[in-house]
């Protein structure tokens, strides 16, 4: 299957990239420029280097429609995180909901069945999370992204799943509002100081599980646009601090700042009815597994 990944060329679609190859199927990555050092970073210069890459804007429609032409799925990744929309909210939206949008007439106008893409956590807010409420601009395209979803799905039949992940950590992450935990074991191994700019708790999700879901999903025969709150593991800064410390003994990492203005969500049906052998990396193995990758790449 030849695989369209949009933002192929960020944190989490480089090791997508990573996981539909080792799963034997061909990605073709459409991002903003052809930059491969991510993919290098995570994948490797032999698979960076031999991958067809198409540099356009995901919000330009043509552009994005002809770039899909001979792939059989799509996964929508492109977009721009909290910072960027709060600082730009018109290029946020044009990034994030066109983007959207054109993913989703891109596999229109080639007959896919389904698109799977990235909303967010971000959807919900500060108190509690039985319903959606953003109080970020991100989260509010993310929103307005999944209702787009239903959309087509009532007007065209493509199905969909969109995953709503809270921290997404692991190896390559660095940037976005909740990169601390991956910038502190990069610190750690690196033997340097750093403060997590985050407090409180929030779920953490390694992005092999991440990059493994959406090549499940891919899959899977849809026939409906799902949402699925992506769970990992609940833990604080002040856990996260201690993991790392615990991984490194002497590590001069801390935490400090605001929580991020999100509740983590806890359970999700969508995930156990679509997802049932559904086991994410724990914490602790999951931050180890990011120091020993930046040790190995000292
Ligand atoms: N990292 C997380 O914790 C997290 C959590 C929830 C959801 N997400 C979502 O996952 C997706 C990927 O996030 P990431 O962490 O890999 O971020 P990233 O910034 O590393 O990757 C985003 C990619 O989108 C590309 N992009 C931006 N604007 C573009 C444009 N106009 N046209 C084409 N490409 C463009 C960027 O160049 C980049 O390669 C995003 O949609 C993000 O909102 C991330």
């Amino acid at each position: 299957m030849k695989i369209l990944v949009t933002g192929g060329g960020g944190f989490i679609g480089a090791w997508i990239v990573r996981t539909i190859i080792c799963g034997g199927h061909t990605p073709v990555v459409l991002d903003r420029a052809d930059d491969r050092r991510k993919v290098v970073e995570i994948a490797g210069s032999d698979i960076a280097s031999g991958l067809e890459w198409i540099a356009t804007d995901i919000a330009d429609t043509d552009a994005v429609v002809t770039a899909a032409k001979g792939c059989h799925r799509i996964i929508h990744l492109a977009g721009l995180l909290t910072p960027a929309c709060k600082a730009d909210p018109v290029l946020g939206a044009r990034v994030n909901l066109i983007g959207t949008l054109n993913a989703f007439l891109a596999a229109r106008a080639h007959g896919m069945p389904s698109v799977v893409y990235m909303s967010s956590a971000g959807v919900f807010g500060p108190d509690g999370n039985a319903e959606p409420h953003p109080v970020t601009l991100y989260g509010a395209f993310k929103l307005a992204s999944e209702h787009s979803a239903r959309a087509f799905m009532e007007d065209s039949g493509i199905a969909s799943i969109g995953f709503r992940p809270y921290v997404v950590y692991g190896p390559g992450r660095d940037g976005g509002l909740s990169a601390g935990p991956t910038l502190a074991c990069r610190a750690a191994a690196r033997g340097e100081a750093y403060t997590m700019p985050i407090t409180g708790a929030f779920d953490m999700i390694h992005v092999k599980d991440v990059a493994a879901a959406f090549l499940d999903a891919v899959r899977m025969p849809l026939t409906d646009a799902h949402v699925v709150n992506l769970i990992g593991h609940r833990a604080t800064a002040e856990e996260v601090v201690s993991s790392i410390r615990n991984a490194v003994p002497g590590a001069r990492i801390d935490c400090a700042g605001e929580p991020i203005p999100i509740d983590s969500p806890r359970s999700d049906a969508a995930l156990e009815t679509l997802f049932p052998r559904w086991t994410p990396i724990g914490v602790d193995d999951g931050l180890r597994a990011t120091i020993d990758f930046y040790r190995e790449t000292l």
